[in-house]
């Protein structure tokens, strides 16, 4: 199989692959080497990139479908594309606060392709955290308590009438009358590929456990999001002009930072539609 040049980000995930140009047609066997990369490191970060949204759509295609997101305008060209821009005098970022992408769906994307276009001359950096870590960490006696619940999941707090994730200039929301449904996922999934399992619980789209009255929901929720991103299961990005960052979906939460008030930052997104977690 092709070797990568990889080395790691941090101790609990993340690697940089050097040497390849993500533009240029790349062999199945290289394919088949990141995708491994991709299942062991979580997140993996490719440096000195030029890519149009073209190319990002076609090494992203590479991996499975393209997604379109429910709830938010793409790219009028490429619906495929999601532009996540902060204007400088936005008020907050998209994707500010520990979550894991589009958890609302009934299949939730397996994985996000970010490129950056524009970045702050300093901060907007991008935390990720290792939900398999935080689930190991676990006492035998939580996992085996957690490991049959079942989490309910909604838009609604982002995306529906009043929710916050889209009041930005660049950015517009469609379909807010559908945000509001709701999606049931185990609380602990099997990596369809690894077989490892993880947390799959976020702040940002996970409203309650079934089965528990609302305080018990509520404290248990609490105590598995602090969890799930405690410092020692994270890794941090830095982002440049030309970077690309692929992630794992089924793996991780991430976190855009906002520490950049006043500055414009503009990445592009595409997504690969994944299984329904299990
Ligand atoms: C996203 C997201 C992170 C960032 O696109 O899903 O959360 O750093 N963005 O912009
Ligand atoms: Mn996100």
């Amino acid at each position: 199989m092709t070797q990568l040049d990889l080395s790691p980000l941090a101790g609990a995930l993340g690697a940089t692959v050097r040497g390849l140009d993500l533009g240029a047609e790349l062999s199945s066997e290289t394919i088949a080497a990141i995708r491994a990369a991709f299942v062991e490191h979580h997140v993996l970060v490719f440096r000195d990139q030029e890519l149009s949204p073209e190319q990002q759509m076609s090494f992203g295609r590479r991996f499975g479908e393209l997604d379109t997101h429910p709830f938010v305008e793409g790219n009028a060209e490429y619906p495929e594309v999601i532009d996540v821009v902060t204007e400088p005098d936005d008020v907050f970022n998209f994707g500010g606060g520990w979550h894991t992408d589009v958890t609302f769906l009934e299949e939730p994307d397996l994985g996000s392709i970010l490129y950056a276009v524009d970045v702050p001359q300093g901060g907007g950096d991008t935390l990720f955290s290792n939900q398999h870590a935080a689930y190991d960490a676990l006492s035998e006696t939580m996992k085996e308590m957690l490991d049959g619940l079942v989490g309910i999941h909604s838009a609604g707090p982002q995306y529906a009438d009043g929710g916050s994730s889209t009041f930005h200039k660049s950015m517009k929301t469609k379909e807010a009358d559908l945000a509001s449904a709701f999606v049931a996922h185990p609380v602990v999934r099997t990596h369809p590929e690894s077989g490892e399992k993880a947390l799959y619980v976020n702040g940002a789209f996970t409203v309650s456990i079934a089965g528990l009255h609302g305080d018990e929901s509520a404290h248990l929720l609490r105590f598995l999001i602090r969890q799930a991103t405690k410092e020692i299961f994270t890794c941090r990005v830095q982002w440049e002009p030309g970077t690309l960052v692929m992630w794992d979906n089924r793996s991780v939460q991430h976190y855009a930072l906002y520490d950049y008030a006043g500055q414009r930052r503009h990445m592009r997104r595409v997504t690969v539609k994944g299984d329904r977690p299990t």
